[in-house]
């Protein structure tokens, strides 16, 4: 190995004479309290590739220290210094030290060979660019194991992504336990005519395995933002409860694709729903934040609803969209109330201007950048995530009838090219921008291998804009080192697109 070739690229990086060997793989030498968690987290992922054996015997040779005081938002800083002898990681934070242990277990999946490891002396110093970067996977349209997930976290990990965006209801499945409601589960989990698919498409996550799974990122500085979609995409809700929905139903657990006409009643029992899933989304997730959705709502149903135009008329509204504005800051208050900041998609903010809307509300921009633009100019928080700018991973990986995927194309060119801080932004809009992400919705992902080739690479590109200094930005160069970097992937099992290296349709 001559060059390091890390993803994402660090801030700094100097390389300096000579090289570290050692016979086998390094250790970490004892860190009492401190950085326990980092420590076991890491040599269980050594473990785990290169088996028990591969450690070296000897001295341990990894030393991870504390640094005092750096500003709160650059607690994921580490620096890291190579030499002959010793690998020395320093940081202020435990998430400092796990960001900086993901840049050396890069650089042993490349440097670690039969038994010996080489890697060239240097001194990496780095920093994120951006406090979120995410990752969202839709678990409603295909039902993903707790295995698959972790897998995938501790993937994500390794580039640095600190947020799994966690969409847990949607038309076609409900993916949690509400105890005040138990039909969201029992009855919302499971599509009506997938008989033998239910095996795949039904179920939900137990309060155990959702606790694992938060817990399993946790170890890994990984936060997860759970989903619950309101008030569209309900159909699942409507399907265990019928009597929230505007005409009453039948209703069913789609087992189609698309967006429904039927939504939660704005003049019903949403509220109670509400806060009996708030409450349990508090029990179970540590997050600051809640996703409240709010994207594609179709408003005839409340147009043509007594119930909606009683509450309509009640408010002094003129138009059933209104009633959006008005469920979406009521929502975001009962989250304020239980400690947590709400995020919605960028309709939440079309026909706000009757209902003002908490300036605490993140905006979470997809359909092109433009929605996150108009809530930064209003003082909004802002997560970027354009459909058209690869941040899209069901998208497909190019124009070609062999690959998966919905019909639009999200390039690696695309996602290595995204910067959430738009050219004309002023620096108070700016300052307002928390980053951005990649998400994967699943109507055609029925399977996590296709999930993985989804995935990879473009969520390494994603992760690079989100983390890597905006400067001397260089596709080629990223190029070359994604070829050594796929290698890394291909040793933790994940299944990979690689037209991107010949195809200029992916360009
Ligand atoms: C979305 O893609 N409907 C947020
Ligand atoms: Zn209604």
């Amino acid at each position: 190995m001559s060059e390091y070739a890390i993803i994402p690229r660090p801030a700094l990086l100097k390389y300096q004479p000579g090289s570290f060997q050692c016979s086998g793989l390094p250790l970490i030498a004892d860190n009492g309290e401190v950085f326990q968690n980092e420590g076991q987290v890491f040599a269980g992922q050594l473990r785990r590739c290169f088996g028990e054996a591969s450690f070296a015997a000897g001295s341990p040779c990894i030393r991870l220290r504390q640094r005092a005081g750096d500003a709160p938002h650059q607690d994921e800083s580490y620096r890291m210094e190579i030499d002959s002898q010793v690998i020395d990681i320093s940081a202020a934070s435990g998430a400092g030290i796990y960001r900086g242990l993901q840049t050396l277990r890069q650089l042993l999946l490349s440097g670690c060979r039969q038994g010996a490891c080489v890697i060239p002396c240097g001194i990496i110093e780095d920093t994120p660019r951006f406090p979120w970067r995410g990752f969202m996977l839709d678990c409603s349209r295909y039902f993903y194991s707790v295995e698959f997930i972790k897998k995938l976290l501790d993937a994500l990990s390794l580039h640095h992504i600190n947020i799994f965006h966690w969409h847990l209801t949607d038309d076609q499945g409900w993916r949690f336990p509400v105890r005040r409601y138990p039909l969201l589960a029992e009855i919302g989990s499971k599509r009506q005519d997938h008989r033998h698919w239910n095996r795949f498409t039904g179920g939900f996550y137990t309060e155990e395995e959702i606790q694992d799974i938060v817990s399993f990122a946790a170890c890994r500085h990984i936060e997860v933002v759970p989903e619950v979609d309101f008030p569209g995409h309900a159909s699942a809700i409507l399907a265990a409860y019928p009597g929230l929905g505007c005409t009453g139903g039948p209703y069913r657990v789609e087992d189609r694709f698309g967006v429904f006409d039927d939504v939660l009643c704005a003049g019903g029992g949403l509220f109670p729903l509400a806060e009996a899933v708030f409450d349990t989304l508090g029990e179970l997730f540590p997050s600051r934040y809640v996703h409240i959705g709010g994207d594609e709502v179709r408003f005839g149903r409340w147009a043509e609803c007594p119930k909606c135009q009683k509450q309509l008329a009640a408010l002094g509204l003129s138009s059933p969209k209104q009633l959006q504005s008005w469920i979406t800051s009521r929502l975001a208050a009962m989250l304020r109330e239980r400690g947590k900041t709400a995020i919605g998609w960028d309709e939440v903010l079309e026909h706000s201007e009757q209902f003002p809307l908490p300036d605490d509300l993140i905006v979470m921009s997809w359909r092109g950048r433009e929605g996150g633009d108009k809530a930064a100019a209003l003082g909004h928080r802002v997560i970027m995530t354009p459909n058209s700018e690869g941040c899209y991973l069901d998208y497909k990986h190019s124009d070609s009838a062999e690959e998966p995927g919905q019909i639009h194309i999200s390039t690696l060119a695309q996602g290595f090219n995204l910067n959430p801080i738009a050219s004309g932004m002023d620096e108070k809009a700016a300052a307002l921008v928390l980053g951005g992400q990649g998400n994967l919705w699943s109507e055609l992902i029925y399977a996590g291998k296709i999930a993985e080739y989804m995935i990879f690479p473009r969520i390494c590109a994603l992760a690079e804009s989100l983390w890597s200094k905006v400067e001397a930005k260089d596709f080629e160069e990223f190029r070359r080192r994604l070829v050594i970097h796929q290698s890394r992937l291909d040793l933790l099992g994940l299944l990979q697109y690689r037209g991107w290296e010949n195809n200029t349709g992916c360009m």
